[in-house]
């Protein structure tokens, strides 16, 4: 199995500093930018929007990963794609219509990807895998930084990329919340391609230096 792919989400950085820490993301190596958009509807939290994703386009040359945490996401995918948006994920929970959410990210010329919540069956994906180009299951409750991982989300993961195998093996299976040097060992096992990392990367520490750590665990995992 490849090395999985590392995505680190800003959410826990200092905003006021933000370009300088995703310089740093990159620099350390990290594979993607996961960039969480919130609305304060959908998950209790406000982030930020397209005007961000743009400033952060102009920062980096890595591949933007938008994780939407909005109800209603239809409204703004175009805004999202122009921004600079390369991955754009809706929630299957957010909308009445998920996979026209899905192709209107498609005919915008952007990866597809659908995420649920750990309360949400897995079988939500089943008709819509065919479709995208990615899978994101939630290891938390979806709305901060820094949660706990929720230890059901690894057999979900497992069945996830069973799902996945048998429906649409080039669709990439990510993991999202509660990653840490302890939890990643699970989420390796479930298979994950790309793990989301907040506040594991983002911390007092340098990123090179956590990227390192986390690294390392994949190493001694045997897959990296
Ligand atoms: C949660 C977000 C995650 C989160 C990851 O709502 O979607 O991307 O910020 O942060 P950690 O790794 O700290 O759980
Ligand atoms: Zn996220």
């Amino acid at each position: 199995m490849p090395k999985p792919l590392f995505a680190p989400s800003v959410l826990t950085v200092d905003f006021a500093r933000l370009g300088e820490a995703i310089r740093e993301a990159e620099e350390a190596g990290v594979d993607w930018i996961h960039l969480d958009v919130m609305d304060g509807r959908f998950v209790p939290n406000l982030t930020f929007g397209p005007l961000v994703v743009e400033a952060v386009r102009r920062v980096t040359s890595l591949p933007l990963d938008v994780h939407l945490m909005i109800v209603e996401p239809e409204r703004y995918l175009k805004d999202f794609a122009m921004a600079g948006a390369d991955w754009i994920t809706i929630h299957v929970e957010a909308t009445y219509h998920p996979h026209r959410g899905v192709q209107q990210v498609r005919e915008l010329g952007k990866k597809a990807g659908l995420a649920v919540n750990p309360g949400t069956p897995l079988e939500a994906f089943e008709p819509l895998l065919p479709e995208l180009d990615l899978a994101l299951l939630m290891s938390v409750n979806p709305g901060f930084g820094g949660q706990r991982y929720i230890p059901s989300s690894t057999a979900r993961l497992k069945a996830l990329k069973e799902m996945r195998d048998r429906l649409n093996p080039a669709c990439l299976v990510e993991v999202d919340g509660g990653v840490n040097e302890k939890t990643l060992p699970l989420v390796l096992q479930g298979g994950a391609d790309v793990v989301v990392a907040g506040s594991a990367l983002f911390n007092e520490r340098p990123v090179a230096e956590n990227l390192k750590r986390l690294k390392e665990v994949v190493h001694a995992f045997g897959r990296g």
